[in-house]
């Protein structure tokens, strides 16, 4: 069975539920058939496609890549190796996001930075179907923008792209209700799995050498305040050590409010705050 040679690779970390995943984008048999009918045969098109995506398993290439698809907050995005594969972890910031979108009357606007595959403005965007916003989005990945370009086209939602660091790529003119960023959080000096070193984009996980793991924070923490309206939010990921050191950036750098949410493991995932205009 798929899920226990899954469970001899130790780069896939939740083999019963990857081998669900992996039946449904490569075989295209839906989770419920798998347990009413285990037994139904695959036609030949859907076993080799299934047998690819095993073949690159079993040497240590991500599902994702291998799929060339993953879920993200119960939704399907394209990904390639030039994009992070989207991981559970950041749905917290996703939920962070959203709650705060909802609590905001009338029309939003509102900005990712590092939007990598578009997976949480997109999904935020699905959400607040029926409200008004405008979701911009920026990456220094120009395969990255093309990946979100073809997420948002296959959910048909609305995305403004812009190539470039950081806020730069924005008129100066501009203003969110809502930043919102998981940037790159790994110094040069710490370790990463195997997988993810061998396949990820450095660039989207990694800050420039010589620099803290809380160099974009740091970035963000001074320079977003001036494109957020008054009483608007800046929401950020943070490394499982980070939460307390970047708290205090955003507290010292004109945001109130401060708060951190855990993720669905208890580690502090999330630092939002008010901007006080
Ligand atoms: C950790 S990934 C997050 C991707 C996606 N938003 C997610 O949460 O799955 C960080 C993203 O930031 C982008 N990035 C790295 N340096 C950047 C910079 N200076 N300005 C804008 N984007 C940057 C990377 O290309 C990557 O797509």
């Amino acid at each position: 069975m798929l899920a226990e040679e899954f469970a001899r690779l130790p780069h896939i970390s939740s083999p019963r539920e990857h081998a669900a995943v992996v039946m449904e984008i490569a075989a295209g048999v839906k989770r419920e058939d798998i347990v009413l009918e285990p037994h139904e045969k695959l036609d030949s098109d859907a076993a080799s496609r299934l047998e690819l995506v095993l073949e690159q398993a079993r040497r240590g290439k991500p599902l994702a890549y291998a799929l060339g698809e993953w879920y993200f907050a119960g939704r399907r995005f394209f990904v390639s190796e030039s994009v992070l594969i989207p991981r559970p972890d950041t749905e917290t910031l996703c939920s962070v996001a959203l709650q705060f979108c909802r609590s905001r009357p009338g029309a939003l606007r509102i900005l990712e930075v590092g939007v990598g595959c578009g997976a949480i403005s997109i999904t935020l965007e699905r959400e607040l179907s029926g409200r008004q916003v405008s979701l911009v989005a920026t990456d220094i990945s120009q395969e990255a923008l093309a990946v979100a370009t073809a997420n948002a086209a296959r959910h048909g939602a609305q995305l403004e792209l812009h190539e470039g660091s950081l806020l730069e790529p924005l008129p100066p003119d501009s203003r969110f209700d809502l930043i919102f960023s998981n940037p790159p959080y790994v110094a040069e000096k710490d370790e990463v799995d195997e997988s993810v070193r061998r396949y990820e984009p450095a660039r989207a996980y990694r800050v420039p050498a010589g620099q803290p793991g809380t160099y974009f924070h740091r970035c963000l923490a001074k320079n977003a305040g001036a494109y957020i309206n008054p009483s608007g939010m800046l929401a950020l990921e943070v490394g499982y050590n980070q939460a307390d050191e970047v708290k205090e950036l955003l507290g010292g750098s004109g945001f109130e409010g401060v708060s951190i949410t855990p993720d669905l493991a208890g580690v502090q995932r999330v630092v939002s705050a008010i901007w006080a205009g």
